[in-house]
Order: structure tokens, then sequence, then C-alpha cells
């Protein structure tokens, strides 16, 4: 059965079919507060402790999973919040086709699936050939938080941020200042499993909102291009 990309704006659930395009968010949640992400949000721990702690930032969350989504929906609705917009829906789809670019101060993406097959390495947040995507969500200065349990795969992240053009990433060796952020991070703490914290910004100067590829990413693309144009023989 095809999922429904569901929408839900202080209160009111929409079908994204039924939505004007949505080159700006600002109608769905009106406001000047500055724009926070999280993809991924699981039972939406960190998102809705936001959202309440800062009533005068939006939130953006973005989850998968119906059943988180409608988890963290009700959650929020009971407590009356009026700055979390919550999106039903796959991150990338939503960030290639659906979401405006630039628009985030913050990006939060903690423990996300690591796809730890070589076949299905595309399907992650952090690949070279995915990576523009999650980070064409930032305006520029803006800040990218993650965390994972699976330290290869971190280890591979840092790879790929740290060679990405404007970005200056930081390996964060203590725990975040807050403490536990979400479900994952508090039971993995408890566990005494290792997390590996990651903390990256955009360059202030970023001359265009459409980010260039990631140099490994292009790489591919470049191929593929040059396979289309050749004449027929
Ligand atoms: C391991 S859980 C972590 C949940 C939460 N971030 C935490 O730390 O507690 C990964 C979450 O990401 C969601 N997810 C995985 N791939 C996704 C995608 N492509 N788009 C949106 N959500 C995704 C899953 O449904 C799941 O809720």
């Amino acid at each position: 059965m095809r999922l429904e990309t569901a929408i839900d704006a202080g209160g009111k659930e929409r079908r994204l079919p039924d939505l004007p395009p949505l080159d700006c968010l600002d109608p769905l949640l009106p406001g000047d507060g500055p724009w926070e992400v999280e993809l991924g949000f699981g039972k939406g721990r960190y998102l809705l402790a936001s959202a309440l702690k800062h009533p005068k930032r939006r939130f953006l969350g973005v989850e998968l999973v119906s059943k988180y989504y409608r988890l963290l929906r009700d959650r929020a609705r009971r407590q009356d919040t009026s700055n979390l917009l919550l999106v039903r829906g796959e991150a990338l789809y939503l960030l290639s086709s659906v979401l405006p670019r630039a628009f985030a101060s913050r990006l939060h993406i903690y423990f996300p699936d690591p796809w730890p097959k070589s076949r299905h390495y595309r399907r992650r947040l952090f690949d070279p050939e995915t990576v523009d995507l999650v980070l064409g969500a930032l305006k520029p200065g803006g800040e990218l938080c993650f965390a994972t349990d699976f330290i290869d795969y971190g280890q591979r992240v840092l790879e790929i941020l740290k060679g990405y053009p404007g970005l200056s990433v930081e390996h964060r060796s203590s725990p975040w200042p807050d403490g536990a952020r979400t479900n994952y991070e508090a039971k993995y703490i408890l566990e005494g499993r290792p997390i590996l914290r990651l903390v990256a910004r955009l360059s202030d100067h970023q001359p265009d909102t459409r980010l260039p590829f990631h140099p490994e990413g292009r790489i591919g693309i470049v191929a593929a291009t040059a396979t289309r144009t050749r004449p027929d023989s």
C-alpha cells in the first residue's frame, strides 16, 4: 500500500496534494522565528521538548513511519504546540521534490538508519550522492547536529562532511550540553555504547542556495552524462 505524505501544522492535518507548492513553509507555520529541522524523529522526544522550550523558533519534523508520526502529532496536539510542523514521508524525496531549500538554521539527524549493505548506501542520508540534498536544507551559516552508534558509519559521515566545500566539521568528544536528546541516545548511554557526535557549520558565504555536489558524488554524475551524450554509432 502506498502511504500518503501527511502534514500536520499546529493541529491541522492536510495531504500533500491539497497544498500549494511548498516554496516556503511560512504559510503553514506563520511567524519569523528561525527554522530547525529533524529528519527521522522517531518517537519525537527531542523535537517536542525543543518546540516547548523554544516557542519563538519553528520546528519541522520528518518521519517515514506513520506510527511515529501519529504518536508525535497526538502528543504535540495535547501540548497545544503552535511552532511544530510534522511531515510523514521519506526525507530524501521530500528534500528533493517538496521542501524548500536553504531555509533551516539548524538540522538535527540522530541515529539515522545506517543501511550497512553497500548496495543500499544510496538510501543513507549521508552518502556522497545524497549529502547535497540533506545539507541543501541549511541556509548559509546553518548548523548540522548528528549522532550515531554505528561508529564506522559515523567515521564515514565525518569523512564525507570534511570533503564538503564550505563546511567546517567538529567531532564532539563529549555529550551534548543538554544531555541525551533522543530516545535512542538515552538508551545507548544507559547501555554504555560508544556514540559519535558531530557538529558541522555551513559557511556564511555560500554564493548560491543550490549547494555544490559533493566531489565524490559528482564523479558518478559526470560519468552518467558522458554515457548519455555519446553519439549513436
Ligand atoms: C534508529 S531510529 C532513530 C530515531 C530518533 N532519531 C532517535 O534517535 O531516537 C531512525 C528513525 O529514522 C526514520 N527514518 C529512516 N529512514 C528515513 C527516511 N528516509 N526518511 C524519514 N525518516 C526515516 C525511521 O523511521 C526511524 O524512526
